[in-house]
Order: structure tokens, then C-alpha cells, then sequence
């Protein structure tokens, strides 16, 4: 069968070839053949010189390219690549809740799906994947979920072109409680992300490795309480402070679901830098001081905002730690190198002298890496002392 060619000039050939699979407009060269298509159509992508890179899907803004192969991609593909989506974290040994579909990284660019029990959420930023999805919800069904919820918003759902979607696709459940080592987690769908921070997963149970009894410990950006309740399983004592009183109501409610005492934890609903600047003016310290924040970088343009935003609430987290901080970042855009100097800047103008322990810590294999573009999470654990 054969596609229209869109031809791309070197710059989008190279990125393709480094593993980031979307063409933006301005890296194609028969820009007026491409504008002539309809969106979700399937597209071959060529170098200038007429090398097939990938096939994909026509979107208003860009060309999702789903394989680096001259195969059908039709209901069949997707169904056979969700299945193998799914095999690959049952090898890995994932069990009950993690990421199933994780975009490009499984040949599904422009389609997320995370399991929680029997109950899946989809994102679908694909013009392509949009017109299939019949076909994503019976490969579910077929796959023990029960109730699949969609929760297609956000940057990449609009410049797919398509309206933001948000409820249950079938089925009836839009909660469940998932386990992660000791600790057990409800899930609701209709909040932030696609209801839990799955990506955290590894570095959540790490922190448990580094927790004494009776620590005090400080969780920024506590969502519903995913760092906060495996300190406490531990015996420390948590503040945690959220934006969202709506997370914040589930971080109280899964220290219940733990069997933690309501003396051990205290949440915040309010903006963590402010909150945090109060707590270094009326001289508080925590053993313990995790930073979890929302990406503050989207795309490049951002990056000076951010650098600037992640300066501040590490200082801040720096200098209310005594002895060990936890630091994230979620940003795509910032790179693991930039955002260890960040940190250790913050640190030294807050007068912490911090020393990284063990390694740089990233997502976990549900949500593979395949490129530069397909890795997000940083986060790093320091050993904090004061100078
Ligand atoms: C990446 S999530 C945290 C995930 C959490 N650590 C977990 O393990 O589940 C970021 C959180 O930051 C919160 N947030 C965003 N801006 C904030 C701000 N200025 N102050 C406090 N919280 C904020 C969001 O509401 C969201 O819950």
C-alpha cells in the first residue's frame, strides 16, 4: 500500500534517527502536500534524499510516526501492540498497577494507558489512534480490564486537534486501592494525571531505605500522600502540602487506609513556596525534606522560568533539611546534568553542603526509555550537612 511521502529536512531526519518520533511542521519540506491531507491519515516520512524514516499519522501541528517499518498499521496493529505492551510488563514482573502503554516507547506514539487492578485510563493524543478507539477499548476488555476511564486533556490532546475528553469510556468503577510494597494506595480517576503518580513508584519505596523511627519529615508537592505514607509506615512524622485540597483529602485518607495515626501527619492545601518560606522564617528543620513539584518546563521556552522556579524551592528544601533531601523534577526539557547543578547550587546559597547518594534515579521500566524525549523523571537523593 502506499502513503503520501512527506519529505523532512535535516534537522527533523536527525531527531528521528536519535529515536524522537514526531516531525513538527516547520522540519517538513513539501509543507503544501502535507497541509492538503486529512488529519489521521498515514503518512510515509522520507529524508530529502528519498531514505524511508517511519509511518505515522497526519495531526494538524505535527506527523506522530508509530513505526520505523513499512507495516499496516490499522485496528490489528494496535491491538497486537497493546498486547505486547502489556506481555513486556508482565515479564518485567509488574503486577497489578503500572503504566501499560507508555506512547512512542511501545510503537503506540500518541497513546497512554495505565492499569490500576481492573481498571485502566487512557490518554489519547493521536489524531490517528482517536479513530481506533473501539478498537483500544475491546484489546482492554479483552485484557481483564473491566471499567476504562479517559482522561485525553492537556497540550498534546489540543494540538492533536481534538476536544479534551475526560469520564468513563465503559464500565461502571472510578475507584480501586493498589498496593506498593507495605503501603496501600486509593486511586480515584477525575483528578490530576491519570489518578496516581505511577513514575514515582521506585523512588517512594527508596525512601523508606533512608527513614528512622520518629523522623520529621516534609513532603512538597504531596499529591495524595505517595511519599508521605511510606515515611510514615516507617515512624516518621509528615507535613505534607499540596495545592489541591482535593489531593490533599486523599493523602488523609490513605494514611487511614495505613493505619496511621492522625497525630503523625498534618497536610497543607497552599502554594509550597510561600508555605516553605514561613516555615525557614519561624526556624523550622525537618530530618527529611522531599521536592516533588509539577513540571515546571513544558517545552523549551520554558526552561528559564523553570530553572529559576527549581532554585528557589530547592533552596528553600535545602535549608529546612537536616539530613537528607529528596528532589524531583518531571520537566521533559531540563536534562539530569543541568538539574543536579541547579540543586547543588540552591544548596550552597541555602548553606547545605550536599553529597549525592547512590545514583541518579529515574522512571521505572513500565514506562521505558527509548530516547532522549521518552525520559522525563529526575530524582536524586542527597545527604544533607550544614556548613
Ligand atoms: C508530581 S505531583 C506529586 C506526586 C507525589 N509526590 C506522589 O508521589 O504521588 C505534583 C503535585 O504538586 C502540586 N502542586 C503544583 N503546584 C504547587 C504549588 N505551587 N504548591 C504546592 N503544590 C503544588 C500538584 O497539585 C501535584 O499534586
Amino acid at each position: 500500500m502506499d502513503y503520501p511521502k512527506i519529505y523532512v529536512n535535516f534537522a527533523a531526519y536527525s531527531s528521528i534517527e536519535k529515536g524522537n518520533l514526531i516531525v513538527r511542521k516547520h522540519g517538513i519540506l513539501n509543507i503544501r502536500d502535507f497541509e492538503k491531507l486529512d488529519v489521521g491519515e498515514i503518512v510515509d516520512v522520507y529524508s530529502k534524499k528519498g531514505r524511508f524514516l517511519g509511518r505515522g499519522f497526519k495531526n494538524p501541528h505535527e506527523i506522530r510516526i508509530v513505526t520505523l517499518k513499512k507495516e499496516k498499521i490499522d485496528e490489528n496493529y494496535v491491538r497486537n501492540k497493546i498486547i505486547e505492551a502489556d506481555k513486556y510488563r508482565k515479564f518485567l514482573g509488574f503486577k497489578d498497577a503500572y503504566r501499560m502503554v507508555y506512547t512512542q516507547s511501545d510503537w503506540l506514539n500518541g497513546l497512554v494507558i495505565d492499569k490500576y487492578n481492573d481498571i485502566a485510563t487512557v490518554q489519547i493524543f493521536n489524531y490517528g489512534f482517536e479513530l481506533m478507539k473501539d478498537t483500544i477499548v475491546e484489546t482492554l476488555l479483552d485484557l481483564g480490564i473491566d471499567s476504562i476511564y479517559e482522561k485525553s486533556t492537556g497540550r498534546n490532546r489540543r494540538r492533536a486537534g481534538l476536544k479534551e475528553q475526560e469520564g468513563l469510556l465503559c464500565g461502571e468503577k472510578t475507584e480501586t486501592i493498589i498496593k506498593e510494597g507495605n503501603a496501600k494506595f486509593k486511586v480515584t480517576f477525575g483528578g490530576q494525571k491519570t489518578g496516581f503518580f505511577l513514575d514515582q513508584r521506585d523512588n517512594r519505596l527508596e525512601l523508606e531505605k533512608f527513614i528512622k523511627e520518629g523522623d520529621r519529615v516534609l513532603d512538597v508537592c504531596c499529591y495524595t500522600g505517595g511519599f508521605s505514607v511510606h515515611a510514615a509506615l516507617k515512624g516518621a512524622e509528615v507535613v505534607g502540602i499540596d495545592l489541591s485540597k482535593k489531593a490533599v483529602e486523599l493523602a488523609k485518607e490513605n494514611m487511614q487506609l495505613n493505619g496511621i495515626d492522625d497525630s503523625k501527619y498534618e497536610f497543607r492545601v497552599g502554594n509550597a513556596f510561600e508555605i516553605m518560606e514561613e516555615m525557614i522564617e519561624d526556624g523550622e528543620e525537618f530530618d527529611v525534606v522531599i521536592l516533588d513539584p509539577p513540571a515546571f518546563a513544558q517545552s523549551k521556552k520554558d526552561v528559564k522560568n523553570a530553572v529559576r522556579g527549581y532554585h528557589l524551592l530547592n533552596r528553600y528544601g535545602a535549608k529546612l533539611a537536616k539530613r537528607l533531601l529528596v528532589t524531583c523534577s518531571c520537566s521533559h526539557p531540563i536534562e539530569p546534568m543541568e538539574f543536579k547543578a541547579i540543586v547543588i547550587d540552591a544548596a550552597l546559597k541555602a548553606n547545605k553542603w550536599i553529597r549525592q547518594i547512590g545514583p541518579y534515579r529515574t522512571q521505572p521500566a513500565d514506562h521505558p526509555i527509548t530516547s532522549k524525549g521518552t525520559e522525563y523523571l529526575k530524582c536524586l537523593f542527597f545527604k544533607v550537612d550544614g556548613f
